[in-house]
């Protein structure tokens, strides 16, 4: 099993701002996670919130149950401690995924908070950073 965890405005895909996170829906992108992980063999839950203790509580589910997470915190990414904190406790892989590029971006989303505590990030890849961040996962778990 591993989690696709994704923060707030992420439902929105496809109409939210195209010309940055492109045309492809939240359900688009649900649907890319399960065929990548039927690809890989493994069972895909893909969730979203807008509400950052929904966030954390998940976090703490899959630190608890040692899940391997793929995790868009969009807009937490630049200040959310309290994830950062949640995030700190686990010992299976997190990577932390961004459809757009932030470095790329307006200063404030230069800095993630969590990505200190992720195994690592992918981000710049549109929706295909989602199916990198799967490989990794499964890469990781077969070494
Ligand atoms: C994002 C980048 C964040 O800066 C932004 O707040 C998002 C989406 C991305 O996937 O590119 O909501 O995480």
């Amino acid at each position: 099993m591993i989690y696709v965890l994704n923060g707030p405005n992420l439902r929105r895909l496809g109409t939210r701002e195209p010309d940055v996170y492109g045309a492809e829906t939240f359900a688009d992108l649900i649907a890319l996670c399960q065929a990548t992980g039927r690809e890989l063999g493994v069972e895909v839950e893909v969730r979203q919130t807008d509400d950052e203790a929904t966030m954390i509580g998940w976090i703490h589910e899959a630190a608890d149950g040692k899940i391997p997470v793929v995790l868009n915190p969009a807009a937490f990414t630049h200040y959310s401690y309290g994830l950062r904190d949640a995030i700190a406790q686990r010992t299976a892989p997190l990577v932390e995924v961004h459809i757009s590029n932030p470095a790329a971006r307006e200063e404030f989303r230069h800095n993630s908070v969590v990505a200190g505590v992720a195994t690592g990030t992918i981000a710049g890849f549109g929706l295909r950073s989602y199916v990198l961040a799967l490989h990794a996962i499964m890469e990781m778990a077969s070494k």
